[in-house]
This record gives structure tokens, sequence and C-alpha cells, in this order.
């Protein structure tokens, strides 16, 4: 065996154990004496996720030095469930049924459940983030930027006013901040100086930028089999499990975004969408190249590319 290779797996057991003092921090913080919002949230926690996120801030504190992985799991973990009470939050705004490949925690529990399954997410994290810090201003901003994105999203459906700027905007927003977030604290838990800091921040919200417009594009192409929630492409399709839920009531497509997204296929827009995501990630490749060549920093390369790569 290289010697590289064999870095490279040691790295994938050092994230890999990284990873399960993060799933424990998160089960951990959602352990709440009301048994709806405990089993919603381990519901949600358990259909498993990508983890994109805490990986992102693992590799970064890694790439930069980090090593003390037990400090590292409560900041990762308190970005995953921001990120989860998101998408719960999402699921009843956009009508989703179908989450993770499991029936969503609106589809089981009803909306109000739903929307307090999200509140308690999101407040797990301040219990998690208590002992640290500025960090929490970072995280603090991810919040709003979420929050303002959605809400920016929702205005410019509702007024028909959705160009390429706007469309940006929204998504650097609702999910780019928070890739942001990851890791700039990934970094400064490193220790790393400023510099550093800004350009892991860069990368991070790089990546973010691209991981939306693939999960646009995603929505549009694949189906709700491959993704594991509702699709935008089945919608369209009038197949599904959302189609065939919602059949008899009359609510049919209610993501407010599926018509900009129907707007996406005409073209060759799709094409140029998916090249603005590689464009974003060679910059953000290009940001790491400032730093040393080291195993985690191959694995945040790698990271950047699978986000674009993806085929859910
Ligand atoms: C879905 O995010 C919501 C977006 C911001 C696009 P992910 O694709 O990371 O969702 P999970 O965590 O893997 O389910
Ligand atoms: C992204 O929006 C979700 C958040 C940032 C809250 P979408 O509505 O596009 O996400 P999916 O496709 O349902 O996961
Ligand atoms: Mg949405
Ligand atoms: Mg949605």
């Amino acid at each position: 065996m290289t010697s590289a290779l064999a870095s490279q797996m040691e790295l994938a057991q050092v994230v890999d154990g990284g990873l399960a003092h993060v799933e424990q921090a998160m089960r951990d913080a959602t352990d709440s004496q009301v048994n709806v919002l405990r089993d919603a949230s381990h519901h949600i926690l358990n259909a498993g996720g990508k983890r994109v996120r805490p990986r992102l801030m693992l590799l970064t504190y890694l790439t930069l030095g980090g090593t003390d992985l037990d400090y590292i799991a409560k900041p990762a973990a308190a970005v995953e469930l921001m990120h989860t009470a998101s998408v719960v939050h999402d699921d009843i705004n956009d009508h989703g049924i179908l989450r993770r490949g499991r029936p969503s925690v609106n589809a089981i529990w009803g909306r109000t459940f739903a929307l307090l399954t999200g509140d308690f997410l999101f407040t797990a994290v301040y219990e998690l983030m208590a002992s640290y810090g500025d960090l929490n201003v970072d995280l603090a901003r991810a919040a709003t930027a979420l929050v303002e994105g959605e809400t920016l999203q929702a205005s410019a459906v509702k007024d028909k006013r959705f160009t390429r700027e706007i469309y940006m905007e929204i998504i650097a927003l609702k999910t780019a901040a928070l890739f942001r977030a990851a890791s700039a604290i990934g970094a400064k838990l490193a220790g790393a100086d400023p510099s550093q800091v800004r350009a892991l921040s860069d990368f991070g919200f790089n990546v973010g930028m691209a991981f939306q417009i693939v999960d646009d594009i995603l929505d549009l192409v694949a189906d709700e089999e491959k993704l594991g929630k509702t699709s935008g492409k089945d919608l369209m399709q009038g197949r599904g499990v959302a189609v065939a839920m919602n059949a008899g009531n009359g609510s049919g497509a209610a993501d407010p975004m599926d018509a900009v997204k129907r707007k996406l296929l005409e073209g060759d827009t799709l094409e140029k969408a998916q090249r603005q995501a590689e464009f974003l990630v060679e910059r953000a490749a290009e940001t790491l190249a400032m730093l040393a060549p080291s195993p985690p920093r191959a694995a945040l390369e790698e990271l950047a590319w699978m986000v674009v790569k993806r085929e859910r």
C-alpha cells in the first residue's frame, strides 16, 4: 500500500469517528421528555441524510491542523441540527411529504407538530453552542440568513419577480450562508489565522452555492425514489408519492418554487446552471491551493466536487 493511500484510509477512520461523535451529540441534544418532540426529531435524524455540513466543518478543522474531535462534535452537531430544523420547516412550506426516503415529519405528525419539532431542533442549537463564545455569532448570522432567504424566496414567488440576481441572492442566504458558517467555525476552532478563516469561509460559501444550484437541477431531473424527497419532476409529470397522496384534495404541486424551477427546463438553462455550479466549485478549489497539500485538504476538494457530481 502506498503511504498516500494509507494516510487517506487513516483520515477516513478519523472522519468516521468524528461523525459518530456528532451523531451522539445530536441524539443527546434532542432527547426531550416530550415524546412527540423526541420521536419526531429522532425520526428525521435516523432517516440519514448526507451530513455534508458537519463533514465540511470537520474536514476544514483537520485541514487547518485541528486535532480534538471531541471539541468540534458539538458545533458540528449544531450546524447539522440547524439544517435539519430548516428541512422540517421546509417540508411544511413546500408540502413535501417524503424526506430522506421516509415520510416527512409533517406527513406523519401533521403541520403543528412539525412546526414545533423544527422549533425544538433550532433551540437545541443554543444548548450545543452554549460554551463556544463568539462562534455563536457565526451560527446566528447563518440562521438569520436562512430565514431571510426563505422569506425572500416566498416574496419573489408571490410578486412574480424572479430574476437570476434574485435567485442568486436567495440561495446565498438560504443555503450558502450555513455552509460558510460550517467552514468558518471549523477554521476558527483549529486556531487558523484571519486570512485562512476568510479563505475557508469563501470555500464553504461557493460550495454551498453550487450545492443549491445542483439541488434545484436534481429536483427537475431526478425522481423521488432516487432523491428520497418530494420531487418537482414527479409533480410536473403527475406521478410520485406526493401526487398520489394529494390525489382528490386538489392541492397538486405545492412548492411555490415549482413554477420557477420549470422555467429552468427551457432551452439550455439546465446545462448553464450545471456549468455555473462547476465554475463555483473550481473557484472553491482554487482557494484551497493556498494551503499545504494534505489528506484532509484533498478530502475537502473531493467533497466540493461531490457536490456537483452527486445524484441525490
Ligand atoms: C437539502 O439539503 C436542502 C438544501 C439546502 C438543498 P441536503 O441535500 O444536505 O439534505 P440531507 O441532509 O442530505 O437530507
Ligand atoms: C432548501 O430549499 C431548503 C432550505 C434551505 C431550508 P428546497 O425547498 O429547495 O429544499 P428541498 O429540495 O426540499 O430539500
Ligand atoms: Mg423550499
Ligand atoms: Mg423543499
